[in-house]
């Protein structure tokens, strides 16, 4: 049993320019949701953080495509975001945003506080510089060549191909994102944080701690090459500088964003401020991906060391791997993501929660996919937890009716409650260790060994005989003990469907983990299952919008179209034409055009821009990015609104069924013959 009173929770906070997908849930939330879930249950006092993370040019970037105001992005995506947490039932103590004033307050104070402390240096450096769009342009606004792989198409923070990090200033041709046009250098003044200066105090530290083996090591690489980090840019949209003549810098993101834990336990209330970040009796616990581990295990740490308050740092860093799609990272902008909104239309939230922490990475990436979801729902969840719970409920109800008595126990009732205590064990080591897939896997093994129980004492053979009623009345006693710890198990799991299921018990407040084997039952209601069989998708109609379906649904004749009509050619004629894949760096809309879509192709190394006539086939521009599409490369260039065009797009119109040419996984350049 956890020893430690209060344990704070934090959750990486989302960026609130987009929706969060499944692959956030399984890499942070949920795994942060069951723990939080787990302590509560065991009557622990403990805290969840989390809040959307707000400034940025991940949010400036997002906003200008959407043509909205940074403001109205935020806005927007941190309601969205909000309500879907809620709805997956991940339930924060608070869930706050990094663009409240106080959170600027904060993060100021403390930068204040690192100046004065020596941690922070002035230095003027040369930073790109649009002339065409008159400003600074930093990270994710810049594209180039990769300095290490050669990669066309890097960002100006880190490659994406090689996953070099890097600065703008080191990319090979240098140009701006939003207008292609190229970049000069320009000197301009900015702030560093020495963290290089904390090398020998995170190494201690480091060593003090239990993180996994993986994020161990990474972290004590990452320490040994610590370098100073700039933490400002020139941007509206941050936490200004709290210095006078530096109007137009901001705050870095990754510097603002992790003080958004202490800001948010603020905003929820002062007062737990000091009874869990500054006692030092509070056991903190972080989650977050793999990809925010040096901000959570190195960076974040250091500035704690750096200010004057004593905030706890962190005792738990739990660090996931990533959970993927067809062995891709899920990315919206690429089109390789699954719309939550849309799959909780088709799925309960509780069993998709179930799925998740079955195949949670977390200790190697795994992948989500859509067949194995509906099989692993329908026979485990469904075909091993609902139907012990059910069976057993709707047996006592119409068969005998009352609560059933206990009477002597046997050998077999022994054992079975004895593993069923032993089980729990296991349960709960699971939880305290961080692992939700064990967790679910130990709920499985009770469903399994109470259905095992129910199978081998027959109640239905018992129910024939008079004399056998004690019996009866005995083994179904020991089957609501097995219900009991079913629901234990699956309460930070499938909060939903527990409470429901405690309540056919006549049990309406949910009793503490410890507790439950031996509250009293006060009633056996007639149960409704839990949970229903999912059908698989091909025949599901109301998630059609699925992006995956298309995939899962055999073509159907009505897709069929006409025979090709028109006269034929020679070989030779066709070897005319220059067929290659191409990988697309951008898709943007024409400005004044309601046709076209400029397409920015990578083609082997060369850039190339294609106009191309779709937009109105297009729901959403922008999850074209990342594919790799058909081109004609030996096209005459033509201009249209003004802009040169090098090449065609091959694309399938048939009536209202648009589909570009693509390929999973050709290589860019690559001839298509
Ligand atoms: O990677 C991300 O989504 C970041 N917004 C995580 C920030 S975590 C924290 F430090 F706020
Ligand atoms: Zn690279």
């Amino acid at each position: 049993m956890n020893k430690h009173k209060k344990t704070l929770i934090t959750a990486a906070l989302p960026y609130a320019n987009g929706q969060i997908h499944v692959g956030h849930l399984a890499g942070a939330y949920l795994p942060a949701d069951i723990y939080h879930r787990y302590l509560k249950s065991t009557g622990q006092d403990s805290l969840f953080i989390c809040g959307s993370d707000e400034y940025g040019i991940a949010i400036t970037i997002k906003a200008e495509e959407a043509k909205r105001s940074p403001k109205q992005q935020v806005d927007h995506f941190h309601e969205i975001n909000r309500s879907l947490f809620m709805r997956m039932g991940i339930e924060f103590s608070h869930y706050s945003r990094t663009t409240l004033d106080h959170h600027a307050k904060r993060t100021q104070e403390i930068f204040l506080e690192h100046l004065k402390n020596g941690w922070i240096e002035k230095k003027t450096i040369h930073q790109l510089y649009s002339p065409v769009e008159g400003r600074f342009l930093a990270d994710r606004y810049v594209v180039g060549t990769c300095p290490k792989c050669g990669y066309v198409a890097a960002r100006g923070d880190e490659c994406t191909k090689c996953g070099a990090s890097f600065e703008a200033t080191d990319l090979i041709n240098p140009v701006s994102k939003m207008s292609l046009s190229p970049l000069e250098l320009k000197e301009t003044e900015h702030y560093f944080f020495r963290f290089d200066l904390f090398k020998d105090q995170l190494k201690t530290w480091l060593e003090t701690r239990h993180f996994k083996p993986s994020t161990m090591n990474f972290s004590r690489q990452y320490i040994e090459d610590l370098k100073p980090r700039c933490i400002t840019r020139d941007l509206d949209w941050g936490v200004p500088l709290p210095l006078p003549n530096t109007k137009g810098k901001v705050l870095y993101v990754w510097y603002d964003a992790p003080i958004g834990y202490i800001s948010a336990t603020y905003d929820k209330d002062p007062d737990l401020v000091a009874s869990y970040w500054l006692d030092p009796k509070t056991r903190y616990v972080q989650f977050v991906g793999k990809d925010n581990t040096t901000f959570h295990s190195v960076l974040f740490p250091a500035m704690i060391m750096g200010q004057d308050t004593s905030y706890k740092l962190v005792d738990d860093l739990v660090v996931n791997e990533f959970l993927n799609l067809k062995g891709e990272k899920f990315s919206k902008s690429s089109g390789n993501s699954l719309d939550l909104e849309s799959m909780l239309k088709w799925i309960s939230p509780d069993q998709l929660r179930f799925y998740l922490s079955l195949i949670a990475p977390e200790h190697q990436d795994c992948d989500f996919s859509f067949e194995d979801l509906v099989v692993r729902v329908n026979a485990e969840l469904v075909g091993k937890v609902g139907n012990y719970i059910h069976r057993t409920l709707s047996f006592i109800h119409t068969r005998i009716g009352h609560v059933p008595h206990q009477g002597n126990l046997n050998e077999d009732d022994h054992q079975f409650l004895l593993e069923l205590d032993r089980l729990l064990q296991d349960g709960a080591k699971a939880y305290e260790g961080f692992s939700i897939k064990k967790g679910a896997e130990v709920l499985l093994e009770i469903a399994q060994l109470s259905n095992r129980y129910f199978d081998h004492q027959k109640p239905w053979a018992l129910v024939k005989e008079l004399a056998d009623r004690k019996r009866l009345e005995t083994v179904l006693w020991c089957c609501i003990k097995a219900v009991k710890a079913t629901l234990i198990q699956m309460g930070p799991l499938m909060p939903f469907s527990t409470s429901i299921a405690w309540s056919y018990l006549g049990i309406d407040t949910i009793p503490k983990r410890n507790e439950g084997m031996d509250s009293p039952v006060l009633a056996i209601r007639p149960p409704v299952p839990l949970f229903h069989k999912l059908e698989p998708l091909a025949k599901e109609t109301n998630v059609s919008n699925l992006n995956e379906t298309a995939q899962l649904t055999p073509a159907t004749a009505s897709s069929v179209t006409a025979p090709a009509q028109k006269s034929l050619i020679e070989f030779s004629d066709f070897e005319k034409v220059d067929l290659r894949v191409a990988d697309v760096l951008m898709c943007e809309l024409v400005p004044k055009s309601d046709r076209l879509l400029q397409f920015t192709l990578d083609v082997a190394g060369e850039r190339r821009i294609i106009l191309s006539g779709i937009r109105q086939f297009v729901q959403d521009h922008a999850s074209l990015v990342g594919k790799k599409v058909a081109i004609v490369a030996n096209l005459k260039p033509r201009k249209m609104m003004g802009i040169e065009s090098h090449g065609m797009i091959l694309s399938v119109l048939e009536g209202e069924k648009f589909e570009l040419l693509s390929f999973a996984h050709a290589p860019s350049g690559g001839k298509i013959s």
